[in-house]
């Protein structure tokens, strides 16, 4: 795909990995939205990156657990920018404490962010892609295959998001519209109230798995790697 001028969406595009996407995009002369719930959040880091970047930046406020929310910003990426290429879905949530210790409000928050909210942006975003063609890209985890205690919100909604990003990428292929997930290893984020920090240099950074977005949107037409993991080099001894 030739990036220039293509419009993105980027969920989550505030901070963490979604923010370093934003920028890649933004530095390879694309327009994206990003959204978030923290408006100053959102507002701050949408400023920011159209500063930096080659494309603009637009920064909403939007809930993906909102239907009517998700609809209002996949409209504004169409009133901004005329067209809708690539979707980002990657706000996410995480909270880890056994099933017994769980709130069912902690455990729903997971289920709705990370496999709800994907399928309303989809949901919404598909009749545009539909138009010329374009990428859904999903963030999901290692988590997504690899079960853990105090893990099984967190695992159920990414082993969910990646079933529901196979199914999607073969009803959509035929409509030239490629679906691939990604599954991370830790990540130096602000991810379930972690703060970006020297001490996690080892983890892999938000520019890492941005530049596997980037590398995926290059790939010739005929070509689609539909699922990618990506771990630390070097893991921390324990
Ligand atoms: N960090 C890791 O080690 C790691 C590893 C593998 C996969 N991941 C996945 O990577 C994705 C991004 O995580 P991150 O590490 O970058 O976390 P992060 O630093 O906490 O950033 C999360 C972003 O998502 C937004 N967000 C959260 N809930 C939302 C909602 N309901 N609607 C809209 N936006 C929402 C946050 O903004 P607001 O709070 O303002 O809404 C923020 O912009 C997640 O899907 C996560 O599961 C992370």
């Amino acid at each position: 795909m030739n990036l220039q001028n293509k419009t993105a969406i980027i969920t989550g595009g505030s901070k963490g990995i979604g923010r370093g996407i934003a920028e890649a995009f933004a530095s390879e002369g694309m327009n994206v939205v990003i959204s978030a719930r923290n408006e100053n959040e959102v507002t701050k880091a949408a400023r920011e990156i159209s500063e930096r970047g080659k494309g603009k930046c637009v920064g909403v406020v939007c809930d993906v657990r909102e239907h009517e929310q998700v609809k209002q910003m996949v409209a504004s990426a169409i009133e901004n920018f005329k067209t809708l290429d690539v979707v980002i879905n990657n706000a996410g949530v995480g909270k880890f404490a056994k099933v017994e210790d769980m709130s069912p409000g902690d455990f729903r928050l997971i289920i709705e962010t990370n496999v709800i909210g994907v399928y309303h942006v989809c949901h919404e975003s598909i009749p545009h892609l539909k138009k010329q063609g374009g990428y859904i890209i999903n963030i999901s985890s290692l988590a997504g295959t690899n079960a853990h205690p105090k893990m099984a919100a967190y695992n159920a909604s990414k082993f969910g998001l990646n079933g529901f990003s196979e199914a999607l990428m073969q009803e959509l292929r035929d409509d030239n519209i490629k679906v691939s997930y990604i599954m991370p290893g830790s990540v130096n984020t602000y991810f379930n109230d972690d703060e970006p920090s020297d001490d996690n240099a080892w983890q892999l950074q938000p520019e890492d798995i941005a530049r596997v977005c980037v590398d995926l949107l290059h790939h010739d037409e005929r070509s689609l790697p539909s699922r990618v993991e990506i771990r630390p080099s070097k893991p921390q001894k324990k």
